[in-house]
């Protein structure tokens, strides 16, 4: 036999066995009810699943077949929209790309909201004081003088100057995994910074002094204490504590 045909037949073999098996995984998930609880208790659930399923394909079936009450954010599931973010085994997560094979699936998966902000239902906190830090940086473009006639051009190297902040999505896994913000909810918090980042080196923008002005406050980049877990917990790959150590230095400097 040819190596192509032999390989031919042990596909069609496993495709007969039934290519992709399923195992019995046990999710142990972080429940409150603000109706009906006083304070966050756990639920245990048991979930068939197959290799490729995400810890959020697992939070679906326990939705949709065995409790319905089961409180959770996502949109994309697709790591796009950053509406999932959970603490999944004691780790800031993305539930949409976080496959059950690759957190220990052999001991029960704990699944709880994100740490730091006021949770409304299980796993779902309320975003409000996270997004207001975000909005308190100016995340989007200032300039100053009139409309330019033409497109504001921008060398490659100027552009590649941000472009690692570019890539945010607003999960919050980075912010809610910070122990700063975890103690002081008036921490700006590493995602505020990112996207205030994004715009203070961008060459276009004129908005650079006021908002190191802000970060310059006593909740701003300051109370960093470099321990890594923002990159570490990012879903984009931002190198988050970079960012913020380069408006540090910026605001040192002033030259950006
Ligand atoms: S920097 Fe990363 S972890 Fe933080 S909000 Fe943006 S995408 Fe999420
Ligand atoms: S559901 Fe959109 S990022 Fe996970």
């Amino acid at each position: 036999m040819t190596a192509t045909a032999e390989k031919t037949q042990n596909t069609g073999e496993s495709a007969k066995a039934g290519a992709v098996p399923s195992f019995t995984v046990t999710l142990k998930i972080a429940r409150f009810d603000p109706e009906t609880d006083s304070e966050q208790h756990w639920e245990t659930y048991e979930v068939t699943s197959h290799a490729t399923d995400r810890v959020l394909d697992a939070l679906h079936q326990i939705k949709w077949d065995q409790d319905g009450s089961l409180s959770f954010r996502r949109s994309c599931a697709h790591g796009v929209c950053g509406s999932d973010a959970m603490r999944i085994n004691g780790k800031n997560r993305l539930a949409c790309k976080t496959l059950i094979k690759d957190v220990n699936p052999d001991k029960p998966i704990t699944v709880e909201p994100i740490k730091g902000l006021p949770v409304e239902k299980d796993l779902i906190v309320d975003m409000e004081p996270f997004f207001d830090a975000y909005r308190e940086v100016m995340p989007f473009l200032i300039t100053e003088g009139n409309e330019p006639t033409r497109e504001r051009i921008q060398s490659q190297a100027d552009r590649d100057r941000f472009d690692d902040t570019t890539k945010c999505i607003l999960c919050a896994a980075c912010t809610t995994s910070c122990p700063v913000f975890w103690n002081d909810g008036q921490y700006f918090g590493p995602a505020a910074i990112v996207n205030a980042h994004r715009f203070i080196f961008d060459s276009r923008d004129d908005g650079g002094t006021q908002r190191l002005e802000i970060l310059n406050d006593k909740e701003g980049v300051w109370r960093c204490r470099t321990t890594f877990n923002c990159t570490d917990a990012c879903p984009r790959g931002i190198e988050v504590t970079k960012a913020i150590q380069e408006v540090k230095r910026a605001l040192l400097t002033s030259r950006f």
